[in-house]
């Protein structure tokens, strides 16, 4: 076993976003691509040298080799442990969770979420900090200027490491110590919830299906909900996770998971429904014929968590990102708890959960999650719901219209403008910046803006800003509208418009969401002139 110093080049400009890095699958299989990029976070938090660190992904293509990889470099820069899932396999909560239970110095999670995997598709590779969340961006910024100045990495040359048994084994003076992915992460949901109340549910003759989307969540669904909470067998589908996800694109909205949803809109479905994305973190909640919007889920949550076990004490206080509607500030309000509005990405709702201001947090884009770990999680988010359901024994409809009467409904839809060329997105935002200077007052269409800013954000723990987070204009009737540029994306620039119009007359609660956003919709497009600055004349997704 032969430790190696390779002197290589730097990979400038490979700035990680909100979720790490993403990048093609090819771009990270490229000549020491990986490796300097490994190196530059190993070097970006100071080194490795005694650390220990949890490894694991998505099980996505390349997973496997990636992990071999920095097995090798962990060793090489002087880890002590690295704690790894069976087979390099660890959902991205689970890892948050084997971050914090062993107290270790981060991990390393690899996996573009709900990106779709293969040779042709995407890759990705995150660093999580010892609060078991993603880097906060003065980490990630030296991550970045590591990338920059790097001029070589060290790796251990040695054959491949076994990682499909569970067990400990050495790789020169460091430690691997091969772990179930689902034991801890199963442990802890049944610390949180009343497993004894969800499983007389089920034997009441509740039906639900979870749809693992060929991802990771497969295994974790099936021990939890089949083995442990006695649902049906075969109520966790699409179980096996595949390197391509079955070719799939594992998103839990309604595009992506149409099969779910065909099946909760017809006439045999189940009472409930579920899915989670490629590494586990995100969640989709759909009853019998009843979408449940992740805004609406974070309210409906908030209002209720503490039907469950780990939340029966009430709340601290709630946390969304800005471009998620205010559906939970409205409950937050009406609770007397504090509500919070950060930037789009989850390490934002780390300090807050960590200073303990607020338990639960959730963002637009299906995730939701608590103060249980520093990620979103998809697994839990459905257990919380099943939770909420074994006690009230109501449907998701009922939930959802008891809630839209006391709180009021936000509507809420969200246009996606895919693969926009980045010339024109950025003058699109450009031109929204400059023009937002006199824009309050002014009418738009049959809306009157109130208030319209770019969106910096103070965060309370630290006093840190974070300017440029997307711009909000919001209108005198209750309506929003939110634009910001993707920071995921990996072909050109996505261009998001955010759409919100609180309804407050029961009478009018049960109208399709694009039909009572039309006002505002319309004005979004007055306002930035997406058709005219984009060509397109329609969004590529609508959700
Ligand atoms: C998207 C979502 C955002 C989420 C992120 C990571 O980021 O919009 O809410 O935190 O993925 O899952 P975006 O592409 O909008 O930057
Ligand atoms: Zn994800």
């Amino acid at each position: 076993m032969e430790k190696l110093t390779i002197s290589t080049q730097p990979i400038a400009g490979q700035k990680p976003g909100t979720s790490g890095l993403r990048k093609k699958t090819k771009v990270f299989m490229g000549p020491h691509f990986l490796e300097n990029y490994v190196q530059a976070i190993f070097d970006g938090i100071g080194g490795v040298a005694g650390a220990v660190l949890v490894v694991g992904g998505d099980g996505r293509y390349f997973n496997d080799r990636a992990i071999q990889v920095i097995l090798r470099m962990a060793a090489a820069n002087g880890a002590a442990k690295v704690i790894v899932g069976k087979d390099g396999v660890l959902s991205t909560p689970a890892a948050s969770h084997l971050i914090r239970k062993n107290k270790t110095e981060g991990g390393l999670i690899l996996s573009a979420s709900h990106n779709p995997g293969g040779i042709d598709a995407d890759f990705g590779l995150k660093y999580n900090g010892p609060n078991g969340g993603p880097a906060a961006e003065n980490v990630t910024d030296k991550i970045y200027a590591a990338t920059q100045t790097l001029t070589e990495y060290r790796i251990i040359e040695c054959m491949d490491i076994v990682i499909g048994a569970i067990g400990t084994q050495s790789l020169g003076a460091m430690a691997i110590e091969i772990v179930d992915p689902v034991t801890d992460y199963a442990a802890l949901m049944e610390e949180l919830f009343d497993f004894g109340a969800i499983r007389a549910l089920f034997d009441s003759g509740f039906t639900m299906r979870f749809d693992a989307m060929h991802a990771v969540t497969g295994p974790y669904a099936k021990e939890i909900l089949e083995n442990r909470l006695g649902a049906a067998a075969g109520t966790v589908v699409n179980a096996v996770p595949l390197p391509d996800f079955g070719n799939g694109h594992p998103d839990p909205n309604p595009i992506w998971a149409k099969d779910l949803m065909d099946l909760m809109m017809g006439p045999d479905a189940p009472d409930f429904g579920a899915a989670s994305d490629g590494d586990g973190d995100r969640n989709m909640i759909v009853g019998r014929g009843a979408y449940v919007t992740p805004s609406d889920s974070l309210a409906v949550l908030t209002a209720n968590a503490h039907l469950a076990p780990a939340y029966k004490k009430g709340l601290a206080g709630v946390a969304r990102s800005m471009p998620t509607s205010a559906a939970a500030d409205r409950v937050a309000e009406a609770m007397g708890i504090a509500h919070f509005e950060t930037p789009t990405g989850w390490k934002f709702f780390g300090n807050l959960l960590d200073a303990g201001r607020a338990t639960l947090c959730g963002e637009e884009s299906a995730g939701t999650g608590s103060d249980h770990v520093r990620e979103k999680d998809g697994l839990w988010a459905v257990l919380l719901w099943l939770n909420i359901l074994a006690e009230k024994r109501i449907s998701v409809s009922d939930i959802l219209t008891a809630h839209w009467a006391t709180y009021g409904r936000n509507y809420y839809s969200r246009h996606d403008y895919e693969a926009v060329a980045s010339d024109a997105a950025n003058g699109l935002m450009d031109a929204l910046r400059t023009a937002l200077l006199d824009l309050a007052g002014k009418s738009v269409g049959e809306l009157t803006v109130a208030m319209a800013d770019e969106f910096s954000y103070l965060d309370p723990v630290d006093g840190s800003t974070s300017a440029g987070q997307g711009i909000r204009i919001s209108f005198t009737n209750g309506a929003r509208v939110v634009f910001r540029l993707s920071g995921t994306g990996t072909e050109g620039a996505t261009l998001r418009v955010y759409l919100e119009q609180l309804e407050l007359d029961p009478a009018q609660m049960n109208r399709d969401p694009q039909e009572a956003l039309a006002p505002v919709i319309a004005a979004a497009d007055e306002l930035a002139g997406i058709t005219t600055r984009t060509g397109r004349a329609a969004p590529d997704v609508i959700s």
